[in-house]
Formats: C-alpha cells, sequence, structure tokens
C-alpha cells in the first residue's frame, strides 16, 4: 500500500527518512523551515555528508515520489501521516532537552489538518513527552479531525543513516493506550516491506517507546565509558586495552562491539542524550537510578584531557609546539563535529600555546564554522608538515593507511599518538616513530 507522508525536519534524521520513505515506495513531502537546506535538498544535493544517501534521494525526486516544501499547509493537505524528525538539542547551561522545535511542529501542523492523522514521532525525546505532545495535537486540531500521536524511535547510526533506515535492527512502536486509533495499522502499512523482511517490531505503550530510545544511547555511552576506564586502568598498569576489549568481547554475553578506547564519543546524540536523561529521570523523582551516568560522563570528558597531556608530554611544552590534528569529525564517515572530541582537544591544546594544524576529509567546512581560529590543511600530508606531534583522532580510512616514511620526512619530530587505537603500533615504531595509544603501553 502506497502512503502518503509528511516528514518534519529535514537534517540526518528526517532528510535520510523522507528519501528513505520514498525508496519504499510512498509518495513522501519533506517539511522544514530553513529555505537553503529546501534548496539543496529540492536540487538532489544533500546538505551533509551521509554515504549512499544522495543517490536514494536524486532516485526518488527523479521518480516523483518525493519533494520539499516550507509550507506546513502543504504537507497537511497532502499527508495523513507524518513524521516528527527535528532536533532536539541540550539546553544552554543545563542537561535538559530543548523541545522547542518538537512542540512547534505540532503547534504548527495540528491546527492546520484536514482529515485523520497519524504524528510519529522520531525524535529522541524525554519520556513523558510524546503524551503531552498527543494532548496538545488533540487540542489545537479542528473540531472533527481525528489526531493520534504515536512514538517510533530512530536508532540509525550517521555514516550508515540508510542501511540503518532500510534495514533497521527492529523498529519500536509506542501508541497512546488510552486513546487508541489507528497508529499501528499505519505503520505496518509505511514499513510493510521491512516487516516481510521479518525485522522485529515491537509495540508498547508511548512512555517504553520513548524509554527505549534514550536507555539505548544511555547503554551504548556506558559500554564506550566502560572501556575507557579500563583504558585508564591499563595505562596505570602498563598494560593494552586493545587486547583487552578483544579478549572480553569474545564472550558472546559482553560481545567486542563498542569496546574501542580512545578520545572517546561525541556527536550530536550519545552526550546530550545521557545528559537529558539524568535531567528526566531527576524531575521524576529517580535521579538515583541514573547517576552513574554522570561518571560515564565524566569518564569520557577526561579523555580528552588525557589526550592533551599525552600531546604536551610528547612536545615537552605546548607553548610554541607545533601540533598536528588528523580528524576533526566525531567519527569517521561523517562531517559531524558537534561536540566532537577531536576538535574539542584541537581547540584545548591551541588555547595552551601550540599552531594547531587540522585535517579531516569530510568535515573541514563544518570544523571552520565551529573553530575558525584553528588552523586548516589541505591534506594530512600539509597538516603533518614540521609537526612536533601528530595526533590521530578520528579513526577514517585514509589515516589507517598513512605512510609512516611519507609522513615521516614532513614531520619535525616522529611522535605519533592514536586517540583511536587505529593504527598498528609495530609499523609505526619499525619505522623510527615514537607510538603511543590511548591505554596502551
Ligand atoms: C548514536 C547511536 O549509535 C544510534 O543508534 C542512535 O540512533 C544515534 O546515536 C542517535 O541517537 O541519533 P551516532 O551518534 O551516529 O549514533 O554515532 P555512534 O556510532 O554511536 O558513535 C558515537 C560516538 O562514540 C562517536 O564519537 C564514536 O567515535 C564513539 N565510539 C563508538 C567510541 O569512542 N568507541 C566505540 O567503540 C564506538
Amino acid at each position: 500500500m502506497t502512503c502518503n507522508i509528511a516528514v518534519f525536519g529535514t537534517g540526518y534524521l528526517g532528510a535520510t527518512h523522507a528519501a528513505c520513505m520514498a525508496e519504499l515506495g510512498h509518495h513522501v513531502i519533506g517539511v522544514d523551515v530553513d529555505a537553503s537546506k529546501l534548496a539543496k535538498l529540492e536540487s538532489g544535493e544533500v546538505p551533509f555528508y551521509e554515504p549512499g544517501l544522495q543517490e536514494v534521494l536524486q532516485r526518488n525526486i527523479a521518480a516523483g515520489r518525493l519533494r520539499f516544501t516550507s509550507s506546513y499547509q502543504e504537507a497537511a493537505s497532502f499527508a495523513d501521516i507524518h513524521f516528527l524528525g527535528v532536533g532536539t538539542p541540550q539546553k544552554k547551561g543545563e542537561f535538559a532537552a530543548d523541545l522547542t522545535y518538537v512542540d512547534a511542529v505540532i503547534e504548527q501542523l495540528a491546527p492546520l489538518l484536514e482529515k485523520p492523522a497519524v504524528i510519529f514521532g522520531k525524535s529522541t525525546v524525554p519520556v513523558g513527552t510524546a503524551a503531552r505532545l498527543a494532548a496538545k495535537a488533540r487540542q489545537l486540531a479542528p473540531a472533527g479531525v481525528d489526531v493520534e500521536v504515536a512514538w517510533n524511535p530512530e536508532f540509525l547510526r550517521e555514516g550508515f543513516a540508510v542501511q540503518d533506515t532500510l534495514h533497521p535492527d527492529r523498529l519500536v512502536l509506542g501508541i497512546d493506550r488510552d486513546f487508541p486509533g489507528r497508529a499501528e495499522e499505519a505503520a505496518r502499512a509505511v514499513y510493510a516491506q521491512l516487516l516481510d523482511e521479518g525485522i522485529p517490531f515491537i509495540v508498547t505503550d508511548l512512555a517504553t517507546s520513548e524509554l527505549v530510545k534514550t536507555s539505548a544511547n544511555a547503554f551504548l555511552a556506558t559500554k564506550i565509558s566502560f572501556i575507557n576506564a579500563m583504558a585508564e586502568v591499563c595505562e596505570a598498569a602498563g598494560a593494552d586495552v586493545t587486547v583487552l576489549a578483544d579478549a572480553i568481547g569474545h564472550d558472546e554475553r559482553i560481545g567486542r562491539k563498542f569496546l574501542n578506547a580512545g578520545v572517546g564519543f561525541g556527536g550530536g546524540c550519545l552526550p546530550k542524550d545521557i545528559r537529558a536523561f539524568m535531567a528526566r529521570a531527576g524531575e521524576l523523582g529517580a535521579d538515583q537510578a541514573l547517576t552513574f551516568l554522570r561518571e560515564v560522563d565524566d569518564i569520557n570528558m577526561r579523555r580528552r584531557a588525557r589526550m592533551v597531556e599525552l600531546a604536551r608530554e610528547a612536545c615537552g611544552s605546548l607553548l610554541g609546539a607545533r601540533v598536528a590534528v588528523l580528524g576533526a569529525a566525531f567519527k569517521p564517515d561523517s562531517d559531524d563535529v558537534r561536540d566532537s572530541p577531536a576538535l574539542n582537544v584541537a581547540g584545548q591544546i591551541q588555547l595552551q600555546g601550540a599552531a594547531v594544524n587540522v585535517y579531516d576529509p569530510k568535515a573541514m567546512d563544518n570544523s571552520r564554522a565551529l573553530f575558525p581560529t584553528l588552523g586548516y590543511s589541505t591534506s594530512a600530508l600539509d597538516a603533518c608538515s614540521g609537526a612536533d606531534v601528530v595526533l590521530v583522532l578520528t579513526e577514517w580510512r585514509e589515516f589507517k593507511e598513512l605512510n609512516p616514511n611519507d609522513l615521516g620526512r614532513v614531520v619535525r619530530q616522529k611522535s605519533l599518538i592514536d586517540g583511536r587505537n587505529c593504527l598498528n603500533p609495530t609499523t609505526w615504531r619499525d619505522a623510527g616513530w615514537t607510538y603511543r595509544g590511548l591505554g596502551r603501553p
């Protein structure tokens, strides 16, 4: 069955969801308030770097299944299934999530509805938000127009957004048990192709669905901080955290994924999500349950400080030193620099008196916009020219394939700190480099 779908928000989540829903054969309209983003998307250009998304976008625009608009009226007239995919950033100076954008969509859309509608929330929100938005939507919708809010959290990873949307590990749907409607039926129609593939489909209440998302991200953050805590102990004991991770990862109950120690997690999701989760638990009187997330956050931030320390040790003093930073994105295959450990470390080192040269294969423009005072180079070799120390802070494939001899010819000192433990220490040491990893002897 073909559905008429509107997707509100055309960031990582919304743009990917809109394009992928069209790929499933639905008719989709993407809605945003940002005219420059819309203009790019309309011309088939993805406003951020996401492998494979451009092809899906262009194919579906060409097929006439996908278009974009800034008009809520147009979206309300066209669609009866709406997806809400706007951002929920951290509030300035607080842990809590800023729900302004989520609320704004409901406030603008609900009064314009002309026919029965299901609004599926995809944004990551504090538990209780969906029920609140549902009441608001019912209150604002014109008399006689049925509107239902359900929650369908998104688990996509940047860099794998298309794959994760079209072939997710699971689909989760939270429905309003107090106001039963047709949300489940609508979700089954939208995701029919995925359900036919046997992808697990968990239908639950609104609160559980919201918590599934926040707890999944909290678990992932905890796993990363666990291994980074082990890295601290390994550093103190002269042990190797990468071998430790491989060894404990063989236990299926533990698993090797997300056990890569390094400069820690960043991005637009994990850091702000664990903080919003703590804030919400506090409001609910359950703050004790999540005090450990404070520690998870602290361990993570300590990794950045540790990296700065190691750079200082390598240079003797950061004053007047030249530091090459390879990687600025918060992870490879992304141009996203939101709360990126790499850029954060680069910034701290510069503030302490070093000249920092950054190179990233995709995140240069975003980095320059966020940190205009850092030095930027056009290649890894260029960034390393005359460097006293080279820091690898994002594990791009390009960096894993660097030739230690080529790099050795341009640096002032053959000193390398592998902030992602992604290089082979032996190869670098054999080429005359001083190699340091995080949590490795
Ligand atoms: C994360 C979740 O993985 C997604 O499931 C979720 O949908 C998304 O947040 C979201 O809430 O929107 P993402 O932010 O794209 O996805 O990135 P991850 O792949 O989770 O990586 C997060 C950070 O952890 C990166 O900075 C990465 O370098 C770091 N990381 C990851 C480690 O330091 N070690 C690891 O072993 C794995």
